[in-house]
């Protein structure tokens, strides 16, 4: 039986790639699936949770819960997260949110030409930054790290940097683990620094391991 340690709890998680707009028919994206947080979505519903997903655009089924909330862009992920950030509990931040955009998105198709092509880039909002600068002692915050090299340092620097309770450490260069699998692979870390691990396994038991640590560390 599923326990319902969520219970009378609101649990914002959001999902999937951002999508930024070069033009009508180009796009920058990265390899999300949203499966990750889909499952977390999907475990923090089945534990009893209030859950409100904003998902970046995937070609999954959205799970039964209350609110799912359809976005594009970084911006577009930033706006549906702060608008609903005070009424969560527990915001989880699995989407992989692109860093950049075009700084310029132009009306009509782009045209080849001769020569070379340049796309001058501007940097997104950080929105899990601005939330864990935002939040409350009651709010509790985990964010994600994918990473190619040095894990453990980059995961740490993000925890503190973003002013999260826990991150969640993802190589996306092991086997079964990270973007689009249906495992994957993690490491959890604490404020305090402890560390679980989590060995290959389906994502739908991942994400119920991360929340098993969010009520764990939740109550310390
Ligand atoms: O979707 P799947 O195919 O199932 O793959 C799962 C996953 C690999 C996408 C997922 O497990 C994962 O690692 N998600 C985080 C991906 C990411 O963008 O990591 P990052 O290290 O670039 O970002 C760190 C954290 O800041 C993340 O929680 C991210 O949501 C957040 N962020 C990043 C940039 C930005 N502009 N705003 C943010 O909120």
């Amino acid at each position: 039986l599923t326990p319902q340690d969520l219970a009378g709890l609101t649990v914002l998680v959001t999902a999937g790639p951002t999508r930024e707009p070069l033009d009508p028919v180009r796009y920058l994206t990265n390899r999300s699936s949203g499966k990750m947080g889909y499952a977390l979505a999907e475990a923090a519903s089945q534990r009893g949770a209030k859950v409100i997903l904003v998902s970046g655009p995937t070609s999954l089924k959205a799970p039964p819960i209350e609110e799912v909330i359809q976005v594009e862009t970084a911006i577009q992920m930033y706006q549906a997260v702060a608008d609903r950030f005070s009424r969560a509990n527990i915001l989880v931040k699995a989407a992989a949110v692109a860093d950049y955009r075009p700084d310029n998105i132009c009306d009509q198709k782009i045209k080849k030409a001769a020569g070379e092509m340049n796309i001058e880039l501007v940097a997104n909002p950080d929105i899990l930054a601005h939330m864990g600068s935002r939040k409350s002692d009651k709010q509790f915050l985990v964010g994600f790290a994918a990473e190619t090299n040095d894990l453990d340092k980059n995961a740490l620097s993000k925890l503190e940097k973003k002013n999260l309770d826990l991150l969640i450490a993802n190589d996306v260069t092991q086997p079964g683990a990270g973007f689009d699998y249906d495992t994957n692979a993690v490491r959890i870390f604490s404020k305090t620094g402890t560390i679980k691990e989590i060995p290959v396994i389906s994502k739908n038991i991942v994400a119920h391991k991360i929340l098993d640590a969010v009520v764990e560390f939740r109550n310390c």
